[in-house]
């Protein structure tokens, strides 16, 4: 979900919208906005922020307001459950990201008092909660939402407007990120920093338990014990051209042309093909206790954790340490034996993720070391790592993850290297070779990008086929993986990935003349294998659509359609041979009309668990 808000001089609800807009990645089941003019006035349904826009009349002028944008949890995504939510009567408006746990008993004992509810939602519980503390202490705000906050179990990330009180807006945060934007002579709040980029470039990024009160022209900030703290300001290195589309149709053609510069960034300045090495700035204090690290956990969710599998193999093939990749919300609820003498590795493009946020604090207090991959600067996993690599991909905007996947590799690359010269289970000459090898991956990728005509081609054909398989070996397992999610995500076709000797153990019974098969075929070390399973497809007459390298005669004169990607070494295949597969999803997706950039009931950034 998303969050705006504005207090200033300027009309409020054309600066929530615009927010509101370039936060729907982040949910978009529904949208709704609270103004004060005069009185508290409130527009909200079902449906995107452009039919919201459509609802605003002058009645909403007013120069303070929040608005939300609703990744649905609790209660279906109707114009009643849509945040803003009221209180009883109609002067508090609030919006919510996150889950109140106790939601029910709070609102068994609200009811008796006398409060009715409309909505199904765990928001409109708390505003009302926080309307029964503002009754018996009509003073004070902010004090009336610490009160209510205590008694609140879960996360949340809230604003709140009152018409009696129009020169502030309140707002809170566990869990779910949230964020002042400091003008001059105007405030922002907003869930993620996109939406104050046109605003200004000064931020604050509030902490858990952290309480603003925020006015025109000044804030304060508390912590839960009700301490008032100065905070430090940040300078937001985002321009507006990154969070644009910039002439592409969506923003995930857009993020899938990035990656060669995407991928530049990430390796500037840090590696040297010439000397073998590799220089990462964020984790060069802690490699002592890297090299000793027992075994690294990657815990991740949905494209972060297949980048991570991808590390399994370049950690185990480079540095000879175990690795671990747990799914971060399966992590969370196992036995516990994660401690002292273990890393951590957690790997998220919105730094956000609840799950995985989840996973490093449980990992921290027992001890670990915990390492953040991460794209978005001061984000909160970024800030509660003890140490880390920023991915430097720029803002990914797509539902669909594309360039922070292979950034997310491509720094998985660099640790691994690091970490295998320093435990010298690579030797200089062979750092050399693989850091010259990586230096032209983002000409490679350049390559595959300039000619798409045969993906197109094979979009075109399979559009409508009800089932995919990817199989891939190997380094292509993962890649195998992201394949079928990216497929699943935006074109709505159930797709599978396996590993592609599994699939005589099951999934070989679906296939018949009617099921495209994708096989990543792109690595030598496991090509004679993979030959072996291509024939096992064609012995059923399975579509096969081969991802190659050029050269691969065999590959090619076994399958039915092929794409080629230039030829690197094994251990970097997975950011070549997934770019294909991304651009498959994505033509197809446009062939069947769906909205690719916001595919249904995803949402961008889960900060749910
Ligand atoms: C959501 C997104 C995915 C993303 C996953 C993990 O499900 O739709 O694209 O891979 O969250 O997000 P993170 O920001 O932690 O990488």
């Amino acid at each position: 979900c998303g969050i705006v808000g504005y207090i200033g001089d300027q009309q409020a609800s054309k600066i929530i919208i615009d927010g509101l807009k370039r936060l729907e990645y982040r949910g978009y089941d529904s949208a709704g906005l609270a103004v004060i003019n005069g009185e508290l006035k409130i527009k909200k349904g079902k449906g995107k922020v452009a039919s919201l826009e459509k609802m605003i009349t002058p009645s909403e002028n007013g120069t303070v307001g929040i608005g939300h944008t609703r990744w649905a949890t609790h209660g279906e995504p109707n114009d009643i459950n849509s945040h803003p939510h009221t209180g009883q009567n109609g002067k508090l408006a609030l919006v919510h990201n996150g889950i109140i746990e106790n939601y029910n008993t709070l609102k068994k004992k609200l009811s008796d008092q006398g409060y009715t509810f409309y909505s199904e939602t765990d928001t409109e519980v708390l505003t009302k909660l926080i309307e029964s503390f503002l009754e018996k202490d009509a003073s004070d705000l902010k004090k009336a939402v610490q009160l209510a906050l205590h008694q609140v179990n879960g996360t949340y990330g809230i604003a709140l407007v009152h018409s009696d009180f129009p020169d502030q807006i309140v707002v809170a945060r566990k869990g779910s990120p949230l964020l002042l934007g400091v003008g001059e002579g105007e405030m922002l709040i907003a869930s993620d920093a996109s939406a104050v980029a046109a605003y200004t470039d000064k931020v604050i990024y509030l902490d858990d338990g952290e309480i603003a009160v925020i006015r025109k022209d000044d804030y304060t900030v508390e912590s839960a014990d009700q301490i008032e703290l100065s905070k430090e300001i940040h300078e937001l290195a985002l321009s507006l051209e990154e969070i644009e589309k910039g002439g592409y149709d969506h923003f995930m053609l857009k993020e899938i042309f990035e990656q060669p510069k995407a991928l530049s960034d990430c390796l500037r300045g840090r590696i040297n093909a010439e000397e073998g090495t590799v220089t990462l700035g964020g984790i060069e204090g802690i490699m002592d206790q890297l090299v000793n690290a027992r075994r690294i956990i990657i815990a991740a969710c949905g494209t972060s954790w297949h980048s991570g599998l991808v590390g399994e193999y370049l950690f185990e093939y480079l540095a000879k340490v175990p690795v671990e990749v747990e799914y971060a919300s399966e992590f969370r609820y196992k036995e516990q034996l994660i401690g002292e003498g273990d890393v951590m590795i957690v790997i998220s493009q919105s730094g956000e993720t609840a799950d995985t946020l989840a996973a490093l604090r449980e990992a921290k207090s027992r001890g670990a070391l915990v390492l953040g991959v991460v794209n978005v600067v001061g984000s909160t996993i970024a800030r509660e790592t003890d140490a880390g690599v920023y991915i430097h991909a720029g803002p990914e905007i797509g539902v669909a993850s594309t360039k922070a996947f292979t950034a997310q590799v491509t720094v998985l690359t660099m640790m691994a290297i690091k970490l295998g010269l320093y435990k010298k289970t690579i030797d200089n000459k062979e750092a050399k070779k693989l850091i010259g090898e990586l230096a032209q991956i983002p000409a490679k990728i350049e390559e595959i990008l300039e000619s798409t005509d045969e993906i197109k081609e094979i979009s075109n054909l399979f559009s409508y086929a009800p089932n995919f398989l990817y199989l891939g070996r190997s380094y292509s397992f993962p890649v195998a993986l992201e394949g079928a999610l990216k497929l699943k995500e935006i074109s709505y076709i159930h797709a599978e990935g396996y590993p592609a000797a599994e699939m005589k153990h099951g999934p070989i019974a679906l296939i018949d003349e009617m099921m495209p098969v994708v096989v990543i075929a792109a690595t030598q070390h496991t090509n004679d294998k993979m030959i072996s399973n291509i024939e096992e497809v064609r012995a059923r007459k399975g579509r096969i659509i081969a991802i190659t390298n050029p050269g691969n005669e065999e590959v090619e004169d076994l399958a039915e359609f092929k794409s080629i990607v230039p030829e690197t070494m094994d251990v970097l295949s997975p950011l070549l041979t997934v770019i294909p597969l991304q651009l498959l999803s994505y033509y197809i997706a446009v062939n069947r009309g769906c909205n690719v950039d916001q595919p249904r009931n995803l949402a961008k950034s889960v900060t749910v668990e």
